[in-house]
């Protein structure tokens, strides 16, 4: 077919948008915060109920409708009503969020480079380095920032199959290859158990209301839901290939890299006695003083790290910008090209805002109400628009969708009573879930 994925193509380019510096950076760190075990448990149980629910959802009306998100909602409705066009707002926060992660994806090709050189050898200096590039350090970030952003809209250029897919089919595999073989050496270390010890063994104390809802938030940006990306990669699925069980995949694929990543990390932090809840420096700042003391080694071990992330967060980037490029393409008859300068033009100047307004030189310039364009970005993506969009499209389904060609739909591939649940979920508790997400993150409850 035109343009579209094998389905092995839509497995890989699916589970390399689920899995990025989501699964590497922020599932360990989370988890390190949370005291482990018991929050793994209860992350794992999100993924199953919540997200591959949602996942499920973005799938059908995707794959059905064949089209852009604006087009996918009103053609999947019961109503056929043109308004639902505005629901496609969604596939812009794909944009803002690829202007941040282009940003972080740029200080972890720095260290890459960094590896190769002189490590810092204690947390003071590894912290003041971290510290340095983000404050001081303009010219790097920008051009970090340009080389990660480059490679995006390169790739994307050449459209799904000569693009997207080609790309995950190489770096998929070589992302596993250097995961497994960081995970062998981390059976070699006496504190692999103690990290297997941390990650499966619950300590109920630590989790409150704030792990659960820090759990379903996580469970919803690593399988790159709220966005429309699912939603557009199953656009370009053959129409009768089976959804479910690639939806299935995807999500074990994603979980189990997060959870290799966690046991990696933990493994090499209590081996060197590091704290784990050191929160989002954990990556940056703990682990390159732990490679330091490894000499040759722990070179070898931090660049191969550091690669690892740099191309699962390539594969993630990717997917955050195709739903406005189909967008822009099936609704407004742009070329390919045509749509990526834009779209690729808007990421790249708000990425630049994104990193000045780190920096000491423009971060007054650069706040508003407290926070700065950086935060803001992040906040107005993950606490905003990605919990609406999610709340959206399950209220969408429940009640605007009608439920015999849901059912039509799903029982080709699964059996009926698989469907209610699903149906249930979506229409009821996934909705009230996302609901309580969304204030909570408001600061409301
Ligand atoms: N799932 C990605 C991660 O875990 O890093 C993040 C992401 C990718 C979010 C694509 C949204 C998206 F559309």
């Amino acid at each position: 077919m035109k343009n579209h994925f094998s389905r092995v193509g839509f497995i890989l380019a699916a589970a390399g948008s689920a899995v990025g510096l989501g699964n590497i950076w922020k599932f360990p760190y989370v988890t390190g915060e949370y005291g482990g075990g018991a929050f793994v448990l209860v992350y794992l149980l999100a993924i199953l109920f919540i997200g591959l629910t949602v996942f499920l959802a973005e799938a059908v009306i995707g794959q059905n409708a064949q089209s852009d998100v604006a087009t996918s909602f009103i053609k999947t409705s019961k109503s056929k009503n043109q308004n639902w066009k505005f629901a496609g707002f969604i596939i812009f926060s794909g944009l803002i969020v690829l202007s941040f992660y282009s940003v972080v994806l740029g200080w972890i090709l720095n260290y890459v480079f960094t590896s190769f050189g002189t490590l810092p050898s204690d947390s003071k200096a590894a912290g003041s380095a971290f510290e340095t590039l983000i404050s001081k350090d303009i010219a790097s970030q920008i051009i970090y920032h340009t080389v990660i952003a480059g490679s995006v809209i390169f790739i994307v250029l050449k459209g799904i199959k000569r693009g997207i897919e080609k790309i995950n089919l190489i770096l998929m595999p070589l992302l596993g290859l250097i995961l497994l073989g960081l995970l062998f050496y981390s059976f070699t270390l006496d504190s692999f158990s103690t990290a297997l010890n941390f990650m499966f063994y619950p300590d109920w104390s630590k989790i409150d209301s704030n792990a659960l809802l820090a759990a379903l938030g996580q469970a919803f940006f690593t399988l790159s839901l709220g966005v429309g990306a699912i939603m557009t990669y199953s656009a370009s699925l053959p129409k009768n290939a089976n959804f479910v069980k690639s939806s299935i995949i995807v999500a074990i694929v994603d979980t189990a890299i997060a959870i290799t990543a966690g046991l990696i990390i933990f493994s090499f932090l209590f081996e060197a006695g590091a704290q784990s809840s050191a929160g989002p420096g954990l990556v940056f700042i703990s682990l390159p003083v732990i490679f330091s003391g490894w000499g040759v080694l722990g070179q070898v071990i931090s660049i191969s790290f550091f690669v690892a992330l740099v191309f699962a967060g390539i594969t993630s980037a990717v997917s955050m910008i195709e739903p406005s490029l189909k967008f822009f393409i099936e609704r407004f008859n742009f070329t390919r090209k045509k749509a990526t300068i834009l779209c690729g033009s808007i990421f790249y100047i708000l990425g630049i805002i994104a990193l000045l307004s780190m920096t000491i030189a423009f971060k007054d310039s650069l706040t508003f109400f407290g926070k700065n364009a950086f935060d803001w970005m992040d906040f107005m993506t993950s606490s905003v628009m990605m919990p609406l969009a999610a709340i959206l499209t399950c209220v969408f389904l429940g009640y605007f969708v009608d439920k015999e060609l849901l059912r039509r739909i799903f029982t080709a591939h699964v059996s009926l009573t698989v469907f209610n649940i699903w149906y249930f979920l979506i229409k009821f508790i996934v909705p009230i879930a996302i609901i309580t997400l969304f204030l909570n993150k408001l600061g409301i409850i």
